[in-house]
């Protein structure tokens, strides 16, 4: 692997434990005001000490982030399509390589949706995408998306977009926690991390899917409603951090919640 690559890689996943914790607010990209994201700057804040990158869009990085924060940056690079537009995989590349080196990011994502009627144009594009960013050494994350069917979150579909998104050259793939995710892991050459996907019943339910997607070999979650959307985001995004760098029980990553949300 390339210096750069190696170097804007190791600024995401931390060398003590090769893990991560992302904090992904890009979801205005086709969901526009998502509740809790209403007032962008006010609700990632306070949350961006206890982030080891963020996810978002070029949009909401100008405009919101403070140009200080020495926080990695993974820009979502796919757009075109919306929560009320007829096909969700209809998304496109929706920035340059260049502007995204302009902006000093550590990697770039884009979405890939397997199964879709748009399915091939979001490989190809994909494809494209890593050619263009491997000339600036900047990893690609691929998205294994699943539109609005969250159905389809089961190990034999997400073991085969993660290893597609693998094969095509994808540096980071990011998908959701399933039944027999290890067999996700196992297959997939790269290191994956786990979206949260919509916020769960309660705080200890996402705890529980975190710590069970890393001891199954995840590099880490990406995750955000499940964290920007409690009731206690520090606290939530604290005890998150707990097991995935400091190897929390999710009993003790609970107790930490808990006295923290006081
Ligand atoms: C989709 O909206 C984005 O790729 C999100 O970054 C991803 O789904 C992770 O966020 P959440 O944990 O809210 O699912």
């Amino acid at each position: 692997m390339d210096w750069g690559m190696k170097n804007r890689m190791s600024r995401i996943f931390r060398s003590k434990n090769g893990r991560t914790v992302m904090l992904a607010v890009d979801h205005g990209y086709f969901l526009g005001p998502v509740s809790k994201l209403e007032e962008p700057r006010k609700a990632i804040e306070p949350l961006i000490p206890y982030a080891d990158s963020l996810m978002l869009t070029r949009g909401l990085l100008r405009n919101c982030i403070e140009a200080k924060h020495d926080i990695p940056v993974v820009l979502r690079v796919s757009g075109g399509n919306s929560i009320i537009g007829k096909d969700l995989s209809n998304e496109e590349i929706s920035v340059s390589v260049r502007d995204a080196v302009s902006l000093n990011v550590s990697a770039v994502a884009f979405s890939v949706y397997l199964g879709a009627e748009y399915e091939h144009q979001t490989l190809i594009n994909l494809t494209r995408l890593i050619d263009n960013a491997n000339e600036f050494a900047v990893p690609v994350l691929a998205v294994t998306a699943v539109g609005k069917e969250l159905d389809k979150r089961d190990a034999r579909f997400l073991s085969l977009s993660c290893r597609i998104a693998a094969e095509l050259g994808a540096h980071i793939v990011k998908t959701y926690y399933c039944e027999d995710f290890e067999k996700v892991v196992k297959s997939c050459f790269v290191p994956i991390v786990i979206a949260g996907g919509p916020k769960l019943r309660n705080e200890l339910d996402a705890l529980e899917m975190a710590y069970a997607a890393v001891n199954c070999g995840a590099k880490g979650v990406d995750m955000g409603r499940n964290i920007w959307q409690s009731k206690w985001p520090v606290a939530m995004i604290s005890a998150i951090r707990s097991i995935v760098h400091d190897n929390f029980s999710v009993r003790k990553a609970y107790a930490l919640f808990n006295s923290l949300k006081k």
